[in-house]
């Protein structure tokens, strides 16, 4: 059953509601996910005229990767659907004006604007008297920059809203591939007897971008790469990959067990901060052919800002299946590809019947890739075919692209999965309060430590793959960062 339930993008002309959100809305209506009378409500400020706003629609729509072919037939449905009103959010009488104009059933409301407007939008919607116990409440990050003002702006949301009503997003959970971790692992046999500490001999977590800060310059600079990616979208691979099986396949049986891994971790503060992180900011460089400025030398930029654009660090899991198994995060701007994957390492035999040469890599690797040719590879040892004298081996991978496995099947964004999950009141993927207070009070342990040693942003040239003091962290261990291979 299809659940009626009006949603309303709260910053609806901005550039997540035109990118991601009304081009994922629109999939939806197209695949009759959204119940008939489900209305979107884009409010807004009024920038734009009635005509150029649904032109703005149709514009992004037809450039996202997920919509592809757009039909004239039911994109003139959708845009029925669509109600743009023009006030003010943080206005309890527009709130209720807008209510009246849209009618009565349940309401979604998606904050898609800077965090600092939240507390007073929540309190017009109080105020205007039109939340329930089933109205709920989508936020964006980010929420907070520490411990401390995530709990600030978590605290204005309860005001109004309880836990159950508020879906904290973390884009990376709604791909498609990163659900899959769980799958992957729990719905295989052959994987769980081995997915420990005896077998493992480390976890590596790549998150690649080829793209600089954009436009988003001021903001980026008081966050950096540590608040922007690593306390949510890495801490949450982290967790899918290192948690125990849930007791059973629900939201806050999941997210039980991934707030153990977040407690589990080692912290990192002063005394081990150097050892176990690297900073790192790019300089003028070329990507694809093309020349890039530095990070000091984007628009808007601070030359003397020291904010990193890339980081990577030495995780440690304290619990009886990870103890001694290290998690390598690695993630920066303007690195030479855009890639994300997960390379599980496993430990090489013990008993070696075969001479292997020590230039051969002698163990199995797990590659999981989460973006782009999406996919898995095993890569197993094998005999090199013929007839000379011994035995040679070779590493070689065993491949699973998802784009042929699932050729029938259509990849829906990470948007339209969450806001799917939205109007069915399933806060699988979604973020708790206390993964959110656990998950920063660790990011605040290596900040604190950053400021107090005053470990520097190391240069790396843009369309390298970082610092080579990022090589040195795991070389340090005798260990090395998987290369990227196409
Ligand atoms: C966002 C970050 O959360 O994720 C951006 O704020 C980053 O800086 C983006 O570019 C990466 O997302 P994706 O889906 O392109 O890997």
């Amino acid at each position: 059953m299809l659940k009626v339930c009006n949603i309303v993008i709260v910053g609806g002309e901005g550039d997540l509601a035109f990118r991601k959100l009304y081009p994922a809305l629109y999939s939806l209506h197209r695949e009759n996910l959204l119940a008939d009378c489900t209305k979107i409500v884009c409010f807004g400020r009024g920038k734009y005229k009635r005509e150029k706003f649904y032109q703005n629609m149709r514009t992004w729509a037809e450039k996202s990767e997920y919509v592809k072919a757009l039909d004239d037939d039911s994109w003139n449905r959708f845009c029925e659907r669509v109600v743009q009103f023009s006030g003010d959010a943080t206005s309890a009488k527009d709130m209720k004006r807008m209510r009246e104009e849209v009618g009565p059933e349940e309401m979604v409301f998606y904050l898609s604007t800077p965090p600092s407007i939240f507390a007073p939008i929540c309190k017009a919607l109080g105020d205007a008297n039109i939340v329930t116990k089933s109205t709920r409440l989508v936020v964006e990050k980010p929420l907070g920059e520490s411990l401390e003002t995530f709990n600030q702006i978590n605290d204005t949301l309860f005001e109004v809203f309880q836990e159950s009503q508020i879906y904290r997003i973390d884009h990376y959970l709604g791909k498609e591939t990163v659900q899959n971790l769980l799958a992957l692992r729990f719905a295989n046999i052959f994987f769980e007897p081995l997915w420990n500490r005896n077998y493992i001999d480390h976890v590596q977590v790549t998150v690649a971008e080829s793209v600089g800060v954009g436009g988003r310059w001021g903001y980026y600079n008081e966050a950096g790469a540590l608040r922007d990616m690593v306390q949510n979208h890495l801490l949450q691979l982290l967790c899918l990959v290192a948690m125990e099986f849930p007791a059973r396949n629900k939201a806050d049986d999941i997210r039980d067990e991934k707030l153990k891994i977040i407690r589990s971790l080692k912290p990192i503060n002063t005394t081990n901060v150097t050892q176990n992180t690297i900073r790192g900011q790019y300089t003028e460089g070329s990507i694809s052919q093309k020349l890039v400025p530095g990070y000091a030398q984007e628009k808007d930029a601070d030359k003397e800002s020291d904010t990193e654009t890339f980081v990577a660090i030495k995780a440690e899991i304290e619990n009886n299946r990870w103890q001694g198994v290290p998690f390598y995060l690695r993630t920066g701007k303007r690195m030479s590809n855009r890639y994300s994957e997960i390379v599980i390492q496993f430990k090489p035999v013990v008993f070696k019947f075969i001479d292997i040469d020590p230039n051969v890599l002698n163990a199995n690797q797990l590659v999981i890739r989460l973006q782009p040719n999406e996919g898995i590879q095993m890569n197993l040892m094998n005999k090199v075919p013929g007839l000379s004298e011994g035995t040679s081996l070779q590493n070689v991978g065993l491949n699973l692209s998802f784009e042929d496995a699932f050729e029938k099947h259509r990849s829906p964004s990470a948007y339209e999965r969450l806001l799917l999950d939205v109007t069915r009141g399933d806060q699988t993927l979604f973020m708790r309060t206390d993964e959110l207070r656990g998950a920063w009070k660790w990011v605040d342990g290596i900040i604190d430590g950053w400021s107090k040693t005053g470990q520097p942003a190391r240069s790396y040239k843009a369309g390298s793959m970082g610092p080579d003091d990022a090589l040195a962290l795991m070389i340090q261990d005798k260990r090395k960062w998987q290369s990227f291979e196409g």
